[in-house]
């Protein structure tokens, strides 16, 4: 059989009866207790199955300790159901659902990260509180302790007679595979195609089904929210599965991804170990480098604030920092072979035949980066990937990766992982809306990648800037760094960090929201205002707000006169598709 035919025959239909009954007089908890998933989802294991509480700290001891979620707290009344799947006599996936009390005919579906197996929890919970988010920001008084999410629990039990409305039935995966690292890929393709694709298809096979067994009708809407990674499995799924969600968010998307991990297992090979020679300090990255991009782009945009708006202006000249070049001192100074090491990380990474494999990084990410991918250490997931997926080889050394590893990696693209479709056409017709963000210091993932793989998706569907607006919109959010955090106004509702409780949930503020008033309410964003907390904490109340633009359109300083912490102060202007 078919890995197809095995995924559409996984659930035994004919067997169902609902949850809810018409006459059912049993109260939600019992409803939760008698559910029998693991009856309808064939061969599979039923792990855990509880009613849990709103405001319940819910713990994980069987998680594995690299992917650091001990535990989650519920923000709902809800039933969870956690299930092991098999994909194939030597496969299997986690899946785990969250199935609210007061629900409103949605479904979420959540991504993961890096080459992790790790399900995000934070997710799934910010999936089912959603409803509730939007009532803390009504009544939260942000200058009060009690806005800090660590007492919404103590919130939620003062104000349990209040209606609030919950919007999804959440779940997640672990993606074929426990924990952060890649060696359960060794030899074994089955589990390299979950974790490309098998895994997010299946549990959204799953959880639509189960959804329509728990609560008796069908959900109407399917939503789907991931960064990173979890960027790449929803254009993956729009691309392979357009059926599957009605509205994607998709941030910092890991798209190409082959050339993706080549452009990481390459960094190594520039910066060399932190002993070797010219190699350059993550203090000079932070200090020297750093202020030398600000000293040239920062002020691009208008405003001095250490956030450089549109990166794609910027064209870093590394030789100013060249010893000798200026009247600087030597300590604030690179050697030629420093310089170089610096020019080749900010220019694209190109093939043999000199077309561009992967765009360079953007100039402005180097804080984070410098203890990242520029720390002299080889990236991790990177190593994983070549080592036991691609080259079968555990005792491969990432100091030895060349242009042949990356051909290899791209010439077996394993489990079709690439993701880099020239249309999504089905998807669209399908009445899909895909909303994408990408973090313009992104110290993981080039931003630059987002607006190359915009340009190519409408070349490639022959689409103008208008008709690419009709079902895919990219924001671009300037200082923000990988899918969350940074200087700039990050806070979009783009997952379940604490700060996305604090922000409104409506389609001006949350990504959310605006996917589903998009697919909904055929109400489009145009632009989305993200929110900078004090210390990134909601307790500490608003630092500023500003209004991210969709692109190619770039945020623009409105001038002198102007208070660039104002939203207004700025304004979205068309900018070339470059
Ligand atoms: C369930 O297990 C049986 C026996 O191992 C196997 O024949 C069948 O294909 C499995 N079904 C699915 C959907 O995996
Ligand atoms: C529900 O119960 C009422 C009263 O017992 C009965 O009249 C009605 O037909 C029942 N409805 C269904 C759908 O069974
Ligand atoms: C939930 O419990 C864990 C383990 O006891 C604890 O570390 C964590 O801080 C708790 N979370 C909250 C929000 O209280
Ligand atoms: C992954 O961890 C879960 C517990 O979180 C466990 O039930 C499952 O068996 C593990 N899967 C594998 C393949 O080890
Ligand atoms: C697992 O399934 C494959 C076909 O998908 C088959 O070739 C192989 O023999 C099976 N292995 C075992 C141990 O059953
Ligand atoms: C060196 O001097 C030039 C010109 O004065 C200045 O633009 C640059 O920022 C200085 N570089 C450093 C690292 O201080
Ligand atoms: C250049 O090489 C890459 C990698 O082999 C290949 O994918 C691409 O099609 C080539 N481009 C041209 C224009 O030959
Ligand atoms: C951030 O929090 C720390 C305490 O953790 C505090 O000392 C500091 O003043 C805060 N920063 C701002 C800008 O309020």
């Amino acid at each position: 059989m078919t890995r197809r035919a095995r995924l559409s025959g996984l659930l035994l239909s004919a067997l169902a009866t609902t949850v809810y009954g018409a006459n059912d007089t049993k109260t939600f908890q019992e409803r939760c207790l008698s559910f029998k998933p693991d009856i309808y989802v064939q061969n599979s294991t039923l792990n855990v199955l509880e009613y849990v509480p709103s405001a319940t700290n819910l713990t994980f001891p069987d998680n594995d300790p690299t992917c650091a979620r001990a535990s989650q707290m519920a923000y709902a009344d809800l039933c969870r159901v956690a299930l092991s799947i098999p994909t194939s006599n030597r496969s299997s996936i986690t899946f785990e659902m969250w199935l609210p009390e007061s629900w409103e005919g949605r479904t979420l579906a959540t991504g993961n990260g890096g080459i992790d197996g790790c399900v995000k929890y934070e997710d799934i919970a910010y999936g089912t509180a959603n409803g509730f988010s939007r009532f803390v920001t009504l009544l939260c008084d942000r200058s009060s302790s009690l806005c800090n999410p660590l007492n919404l629990a103590t919130m939620i039990r003062a104000l349990t007679d209040l209606q609030y409305k919950l919007i999804v039935a959440a779940l997640g995966t672990n993606n074929g595979h426990n924990g952060t690292y890649g060696n359960a890929f060794y030899h074994n393709e089955d589990i390299v195609i979950d974790y490309a694709w098998v895994s997010l298809h299946t549990s959204v096979d799953v959880g639509k089904r189960l959804t329509t067994l728990f609560y008796g009708e069908s959900a109407k809407k399917s939503y789907y929210i991931g960064c990173s990674l979890g960027g790449r499995q929803g254009i993956g799924s729009a691309e392979k599965f357009p059926e599957d969600f009605d509205g994607i968010v998709a941030g910092s998307p890991a798209v190409n991804f082959n050339s993706l991990y080549s452009w990481r297992a390459r960094f190594f090979t520039v910066t060399g170990a932190p002993a070797s020679e010219d190699f350059i300090a993550a203090d000079t990255w932070k200090t020297t480098i750093h202020s030398e991009v600000l000293s040239q782009c920062d002020g691009i945009d208008g405003v001095l604030d250490g956030i450089i708006e549109d990166p794609t202006l910027c064209h870093f000249q590394a030789e100013r920092l060249l010893c000798g070049s200026t009247d600087n001192t030597t300590a604030d100074c690179l050697n030629p072979a420093q310089v170089q090491k610096v020019e080749t990380i900010f220019s694209n990474y190109l093939w043999p035949n000199g077309t561009v494999m992967y765009p360079g990084m953007q100039p402005g990410s180097e804080i984070l980066a410098a203890d990242g991918l520029y720390s002299g250490q080889a990236f991790g997931p990177s190593t994983d990937w070549f080592r036991f997926a691609v080259l079968e080889d555990p005792s491969w050394r990432p100091a030895t990766y060349t242009l042949d590893d990356s051909l290899i990696a791209a010439q077996k693209n394993l489990g079709g992982i690439r993701t880099w479709p020239s249309s999504l056409a089905a998807f669209q017709s399908h009445g899909g809306k895909l909303l994408t963000f990408h973090g313009q210091q992104d110290q993981q993932i080039s931003s630059f990648n987002s607006a190359r793989f915009y340009g190519h998706l409408a070349s490639g569907m022959g689409y103008s800037q208008e008709q690419m607006d009709e079902f895919y919109r990219l924001f671009r959010v300037p200082g923000m760094n990988h899918c969350s955090g940074g200087p700039g106004a990050w806070t979009i509702g783009q997952g379940g960090s604490d700060a996305a409780y604090g922000i409104p949930f409506d389609r001006a503020h949350n990504v959310l929201a605006a996917v589903v008033d998009w697919v909904e309410g055929g109400l489009p964003p145009d632009t989305i205002t993200g929110t900078k907390f004090v210390n990134d904490s909601v307790s500490w109340g608003v630092a500023y707000q500003h209004r991210h633009c969709r692109y190619p359109s770039r945020s623009t300083y409105k001038g002198e006169g102007h208070d660039p912490l104002i939203e207004d102060s700025w304004e979205c202007r068309d900018a070339v598709v470059g």
